[in-house]
Order: structure tokens, then sequence, then C-alpha cells
């Protein structure tokens, strides 16, 4: 089985609950909200979005701006049902979906070029080879385009420290290895994380926007956190990290949003 056999397997199992489990996490959706917010700020016409999921955002953008043409490749043949579905319930005529990886985007959507590429959590961990995937994403941006990418964060310094603080060094260093296993401690998913300053330097175009997220705000995945913090705790953290985010300190975070432009 090929590693993207692998990847799109793993996928269409998580499928099956994804939006549920999405839907009962306030921390994910608020991360999503500004992942929206910042994608929406730049102008485009054409736009693509790697490893879409359920469709979450791509129909949403598509609803939102039916003058806009929107296209999407997933590696995981239930998501592009899932999003097909919703595409045709919605009566879209302006979103395309395909199943593939990056590397297939010529193949799936020939002739095509975008001005706005985004990648929303975690496609790009999870790509044969980052360095050949962003120059398949170069390639397919026109002049002046950009890309809003965002990853899983090698250094997240918080998790690290909590990690280590419940005894389980295991878990406090697992992005720190070539290899990460992802989220699940129990459905393994070879993934890669990467420190930011590789990715600036593989993107090969000029980063007009990076910031970290969940420096301070408690990763989406901690849920006794979420829960046991007072509301007012949680939402001065989100606040912090909104102010600090860009800075140095910012490249600690659980999550990295980048945006690259190509020059015209
Ligand atoms: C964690 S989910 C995120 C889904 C969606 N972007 C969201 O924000 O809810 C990652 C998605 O990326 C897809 N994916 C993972 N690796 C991919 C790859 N190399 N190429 C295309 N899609 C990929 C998976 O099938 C999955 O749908």
């Amino acid at each position: 089985m090929s590693y993207y056999d692998n990847v799109g397997t793993y996928y269409d199992k998580d499928a099956v609950d994804f939006e549920q489990r999405y839907h009962q996490n306030p921390a994910l959706q608020r991360i999503r909200q500004s992942f929206r917010q910042h994608t929406k700020s730049y102008e485009q016409e054409s736009i693509l979005e790697i490893g879409f999921g359920p469709g979450f955002d791509l129909v949403h953008f598509a609803e939102q701006f039916p003058n806009r043409k929107f296209y999407g490749l997933d590696i995981s043949a239930e998501m592009v049902r899932l999003t097909r579905e919703k595409i045709e319930e919605m009566g879209l005529e302006n979103a395309w979906v395909a199943q593939g990886s990056v590397e297939d985007i010529t193949t799936q959507f020939p002739q095509v070029t975008f001005d706005m590429i985004y990648v929303f959590f975690g496609a790009l961990n999870t790509v044969n080879n980052l360095e050949v995937a962003l120059s398949h994403l170069r390639q397919v941006l026109q002049p002046g385009g950009r890309m809003v990418l965002t990853f899983v964060n090698k250094y997240y310094v918080a998790g690290t420290i909590i990690e280590l603080l419940k005894l389980k060094p295991k878990f406090a260093f697992a992005r720190w290895k070539k290899i990460w296993g992802g989220y699940s401690p129990t459905n393994f998913l070879a993934s890669r994380c990467y420190r930011p300053s590789t990715i600036k330097k593989w993107a090969k175009l000029h980063c007009i926007y990076s910031r970290g997220y969940s420096v301070f705000y408690p990763a989406w995945y901690y849920h006794t956190l979420h829960k046991r913090l007072p509301k007012s705790i949680v939402a001065a953290l989100w606040e912090l990290d909104e102010r600090i985010a860009t800075k140095r300190i910012g490249k600690f975070g659980e999550y990295m949003l980048y945006t690259f432009e190509k020059s015209d």
C-alpha cells in the first residue's frame, strides 16, 4: 500500500464522525473562523483548497462568493463524497472537487490556475515530500496570487510542558521526531511536523504574513483544560495569543498559518 493509500484510508475512517467531533469543539471552531477571516481578506477569483475534509470551508466560501470559482482536492474518497453531496444539496454551481493529492492538481484541473490556494488543518503534514508539494502549488499559483497554508507545528512549547507535567515524555517530544504519529494515541498516521524556517525556505515565495495559534490558548485537543478553566481565562488566553501571534514567540504555537505571495 502506498503512503497516500494509507493516508486516504485513515481519513476515510475518520470521516465517519469528523463533522460531529468538530461541531462539539469550540476551540477548533474559533481557530477556523480566524483562518477564514484571514483568507477572505485577500482579493481572489479562482481558488484551490487542498485537503477540504467534509467540505466545511469550500462550501462556505462558495456559497458566500457565488462569482468566484472554487476547486478542491482531497486524498480521501469518503471526504470527496461528503463534500460532493453538500455541493449538490446546496446547488452550488461554482465548486468542483476531485480525489487526489497536491501532485495531482494539473491532472485533475488541467489548464486551471489560481490566485488563492489554501490548506486548513493538516493536509500538508501528510504529503510524500513537502518541498515537492510546495513546488506543485507554486506552479499553479498565478503571479500576484497568494497561498494561505496552515500546519501542525513542530515546536509546541506549552504542549511539551503540559505533557511533561502529565509525566508523558513520549507525547511531550513526539513532534520533534522525523515521523509524528498524528493526534490520535490509538490510530497511527505517519505525519511530519516542520520548523517555520524550513517551510519558509521550501516555499520559495515571499512570506507576507505568519502567525501561531495556541501559544497560550489551550490546543483544541486539551478538552479537560477547556472545560475546567473559567471561560474568562480561556477568552483572555485567546486574546493574549491574538496579540503575540505574529511575534517571535508565535512560532511556538500548536498550529501555524503562513501567507505566501508570488511576485507579479
Ligand atoms: C485534518 S483533515 C482537515 C479537513 C479540513 N481541511 C478541515 O479544516 O476540516 C485533513 C484533510 O486533508 C486530507 N489530506 C491529507 N493528506 C492529504 C494530501 N496529501 N493531499 C490531499 N488531501 C490530503 C485528508 O483526507 C483530510 O480530509
